[in-house]
């Protein structure tokens, strides 16, 4: 069953993956409501190692896109021989209808639950306990530091929290600037910078 199921995984990733450089060489004409604008595969692969060694099994994720990072931490779960437990916050539509087709077309659907709505609205109402192993932060860039200290006290201690785009594009780097100088004065966690795809911040709760 898990086999048969990492093999669905792998292989909507893989049409992914194809999407994905056809959308960044522009070989293919996406219109921009439809780009996928994910994680780059190293990124990918570095966060698929990361939630297996820490065995994380609730996964919170901020920007679902096409589904395609989530897709990954559905396979590392389900690697380790766990049900993965994945919540993932979009706005569009459009990105929504893309994802969950890629989800039942990897047969994750009942592990992956999309909640559509603004991510600011999604936090504000969801409860602040700590019940998460990690946490992916890969949406808009101007409301980083409030999404930080909306889901750090969601995170267990020993969780981590990725945020992606904390190098690139440079358009972004004035948030990104930001979010580094506010998290750097929190005492609960550890943190650095890896220059990973676009560039990641990986922050560990230890307290
Ligand atoms: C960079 S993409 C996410 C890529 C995805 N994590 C992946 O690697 O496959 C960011 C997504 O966040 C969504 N988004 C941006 N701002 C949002 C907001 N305020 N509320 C909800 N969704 C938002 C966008 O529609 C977009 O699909």
């Amino acid at each position: 069953m898990a086999s048969k199921a990492l093999r669905e995984i792998k292989s909507v990733l893989s049409k992914l993956e194809k999407q994905s450089i056809l959308e960044k060489t522009r070989q293919a004409d996406i219109t921009p409501e439809k780009r996928m604008l994910a994680i780059t595969p190293q990124t990918a692969r570095f966060y698929h190692k990361l939630l297996i060694s820490i065995k994380a099994q609730n996964i919170l994720e901020l920007g679902t896109s096409s589904g395609y990072s989530a897709l990954w931490f559905a396979d590392a779960i389900l690697s380790n021989g766990n049900i993965p437990k994945i919540t993932t916050i979009e706005a569009s539509p459009i990105k929504i209808q893309m994802a969950r087709v890629n989800f039942e077309q990897a047969g994750v659907s009942d592990f992956i639950k999309i909640i559509p709505g603004q991510i600011l609205d999604v936090l504000y109402a969801m409860p602040k306990k700590p019940r998460y192993d990690f946490i992916l932060i890969d949406a808009d860039k101007e409301n980083v530091v409030r999404y930080f200290d909306l889901v750090l006290p969601m995170l267990k201690i020993g969780g981590i929290i990725g945020t992606d785009n904390v190098l690139l594009p440079e358009k972004y780097k004035k948030f990104m600037q930001r979010y580094s100088r506010h998290i750097s004065k929190n005492k609960h966690i550890v943190t650095g910078t890896i220059p990973l795809g676009y560039g990641q911040e990986i922050t560990m709760r230890i307290s």
